[in-house]
């Protein structure tokens, strides 16, 4: 990985809001975009102004970084992200990453939309991922050690902060809803998945599936960020629904659970600005 692109990026960032200082990092994955309407915003840079970053060849990724505050809590929020399949390297996937750790975030929040497999997962469900499968066949860490990403070898027992997925549950709670969780596994895409691949990932474990997330869930808990995870259930999983599976009928799904997404970030973000003192977070 080209670290020095990386830093020109985070310098990019810094001069073009000198004065940001993020807690927290959302990433906006497909049909997530509307969830930036939860955060008073501070300043927006495109994604072509940060090296490193570049352009999202997704439809639907608006390709946007805004500097935004929710309850008083500075936020980096990322309108939409790079993807391994899209061939230009591990770079811009891992971007948003640097960025948060080099201006001092010490959370990272990302979303995504996913196949559901496991049977109560149907499209419109919030899941809270609890553990991933890397399915990808490829690795973001992969190469010449950089002590910026932590270890050599992370450790991997508990990627997903056990105290920010209670906070999750009971931000839904306090909605009268319950979230799912899970275990979210990732392909390298950029096809859907084969019927004969879902059974196969069924029976390894896996309760959703898409196509990022977990490189850079690999990449911030290494680096020391606490990480938290949502999947939008946006389709059932090849072989499992009615209908083969096209990306436009996906982001229309993730669209009517916008409401319901921007009352859930709120509440969240709530409890995130109140030091994580809610009562239902004591063990
Ligand atoms: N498979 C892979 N990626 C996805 C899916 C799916 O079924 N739904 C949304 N993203």
């Amino acid at each position: 990985m080209n670290l020095e692109l990386l830093e020109q990026g985070a310098q990019a960032v810094q001069t073009a809001f000198p004065a940001a200082k993020p807690a927290i990092g959302l990433i906006l994955g497909s049909g997530w975009r509307t969830a930036a309407a939860v955060f008073e915003e501070r300043g927006r840079l495109d994604f072509s102004a940060i090296p490193g970053l570049g352009n999202p060849t997704v439809r639907g990724h608006e390709g946007t970084l805004l500097w935004g505050t929710c309850s008083g809590l500075e936020t980096f929020v990322f309108l939409g992200r790079r993807h391994w399949y899209e061939g230009e390297g591990w770079e811009g996937v891992a971007c948003p990453i640097y960025l948060l750790k080099a201006l001092g975030a010490v959370l990272v929040i990302l979303t995504n939309a996913a196949g559901g497999i496991r049977d109560d997962l149907t499209p419109g469900r919030l899941m809270i991922i609890d553990d991933h499968i890397n399915a990808m066949g490829i690795h973001p860490l992969t190469g010449p050690h950089d002590a910026y990403w932590g270890e050599r070898f992370p450790d991997q027992t508990q990627i997903y902060d056990a105290k920010l997925r209670r906070q999750m549950d009971c931000a839904a709670d306090r909605l009268g809803q319950t979230l799912a969780h899970g275990v979210y596994l990732a392909t390298a895409g950029p096809t859907y998945e084969t019927p004969a691949e879902i059974r196969a990932f069924r029976s390894l474990g896996a309760d959703a599936v898409g196509m990022s997330t977990v490189p850079e869930a690999i990449l911030a808990n290494a680096s020391g960020l606490a990480v938290g995870a949502l999947s939008l259930i946006t389709n059932r999983a090849a072989g499992l629904g009615a209908q083969p599976l096209q990306h436009e009928e996906i982001t229309a799904a993730a669209e009517t659970a916008a409401p319901m997404i921007q009352r859930f970030l709120q509440e969240l973000w709530k409890d995130l600005a109140e030091d994580q003192n809610a009562d239902c977070l004591r063990l």
